[in-house]
């Protein structure tokens, strides 16, 4: 796909075909995209934690309790270590939020890009998904997504709502 076309028909799907899984060259694809991101200082503070099995998702599923995240085949993690990032050092600030936002939407686009939906989820219980995943002591999952297909071609809206670009550039 031409990438402003990924970039202008990337929406949030929420809803999804159970029975349709992603195949693994796809899946892999989509994970080397994330693997590829930039990252401040270039540490790449993450690992990307993908649920396929019956097991695993029944445990992952419980951190969000919305019915169409329940029905994706996979679920994508993006997990960060706060001791790895880098910190800016006349504020000591974090940069861990940007890197993982940053990786979790080269794989999204990728996804787009394959014709997998996504939707990137912040509203799930952390402390559900430490339990699930076995996250370790510096560890936090700072956003995760779906991955499956549409369950049908009205899954998408078509459309964006967003402000318009006179709202949101200054030309100076
Ligand atoms: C940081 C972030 C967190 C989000 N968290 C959720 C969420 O928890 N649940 C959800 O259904 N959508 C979530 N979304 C999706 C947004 O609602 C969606 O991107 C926005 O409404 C624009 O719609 P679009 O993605 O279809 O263009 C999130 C998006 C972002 C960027």
């Amino acid at each position: 796909m031409d990438f402003l076309d990924v970039l202008s028909t990337r929406e949030s799907i929420r809803s999804y075909d159970p029975m349709q899984t992603v195949a693994k060259d796809i899946l892999i694809k989509i994970l080397d995209a994330g693997r590829l991101a930039p990252s401040a200082a270039n540490k790449q503070p993450w690992r990307f934690v993908l649920a396929s099995s019956e097991e695993k998702l029944v445990k992952v599923k419980a951190c969000y309790d919305k019915p169409w995240f329940h029905d994706a085949p996979h679920i994508l993690i993006v997990v960060g270590n706060k001791q790895q990032s880098w910190i800016r050092r006349y504020d000591n600030r974090n940069f861990i939020e940007t890197d993982l936002a940053i990786a979790l939407d080269h794989m999204i686009l990728t996804a787009t890009n394959e014709g997998i939906g996504t939707c990137w989820i912040s509203n799930f219980q952390q402390d559900v998904l430490y339990a699930a995943l076995d996250l370790k002591e510096n560890e936090c999952v700072y956003g995760l997504t779906p991955l499956g297909y549409p369950k049908s071609d009205n899954s998408k809206k078509g459309y964006k709502e967003r402000k318009s670009f006179d709202d949101v550039v200054d030309w100076m």
